[in-house]
């Protein structure tokens, strides 16, 4: 028997808004703009549920070969939210993190991230970290770079790790993917070493707060071993 357990953190790759918005006849940005929403269903489930800290993949560092109009729209919704929910997060004691390089994202959307940083700091709730231009290869190799750039001669698994964007922070307990696609997509590469895998077919704006009890409790039937043998109750 398994421990019932809370993950403390749980990443998303929100996946499948196009095909929402292509089973409606709709722009692929409606589908992001329904997304938003999921998105905010899925924060408060789990910050009622007691969870530490969530991650969302909201922009890759490949998703630059969309059609420009699909990313100015994405980036427009990221400021927009930024300004909005953001605030009213910070409002309710949650931290705020960005991962990911922002160098080249639009300015406005960069400030709006900026400045909901800086407001939401001292605060203690569950962390909310928002993955923009983010890639897990590209962190790994800025983390390398940094340690070069120190002069360091050896390296060590903690010393990498806090170098990662998430330095400090726990690994994800369980990735969860939505719409059916079975891979990482340069996805927390480093971090994932011993998370727990939920796919799910439901399109990410399909998600709310009972597809998350069902990925809480695909988690607590699992038994993690971390290459030990089986816990003995
Ligand atoms: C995920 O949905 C959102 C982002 C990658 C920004 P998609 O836009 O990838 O949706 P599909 O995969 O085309 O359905
Ligand atoms: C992964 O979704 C990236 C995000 C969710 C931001 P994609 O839709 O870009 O991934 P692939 O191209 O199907 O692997
Ligand atoms: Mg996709």
């Amino acid at each position: 028997m398994t421990d019932k357990v809370t993950p403390r953190h749980i990443a998303f790759i929100m996946d499948g808004n196009g095909r929402w918005a292509k089973k409606r006849l709709l722009p692929r940005k409606a589908g992001h703009r329904q997304g938003v929403k999921a998105l905010e269903k899925v924060v408060d489930a789990c910050e009622k549920r007691g969870v530490e800290m969530v991650t969302f993949y909201a922009f890759s560092t490949e998703n630059w070969a969309r059609p420009q109009d699909e990313i100015d729209a994405l980036f427009a919704m990221v400021a927009e939210f930024a300004d909005t929910r953001l605030k009213e997060y910070v409002q309710r004691g949650l931290r705020i993190l960005f991962i990911g390089d922002l160098t080249p994202l639009p300015q406005k959307t960069r400030d709006a991230c900026t400045r909901i940083v800086e407001a939401a700091k001292g605060n203690k709730g569950m962390i909310v970290c928002i993955a923009l231009n983010y890639g897990g290869r590209d962190e790994i190799v800025r983390a390398v770079r940094t340690l070069l750039q120190s002069g360091l001669k050896d390296v060590d698994v903690e010393t990498l790790s806090d170098c990662m964007y998430t330095g400090g922070l726990p690994d994800p307990d369980v990735i969860v993917r939505s719409s059916g696609e079975k891979r990482l997509s340069n996805f927390m590469l480093w971090q994932a070493a011993y998370s727990e895998f939920v796919f799910r077919d439901e399109l990410w704006p399909d998600f709310d707060e009972k597809i998350i009890d069902a990925v809480l409790e695909e988690y607590a039937s699992r038994d993690r071993r971390y290459g030990s043998v089986k816990r003995l109750n």
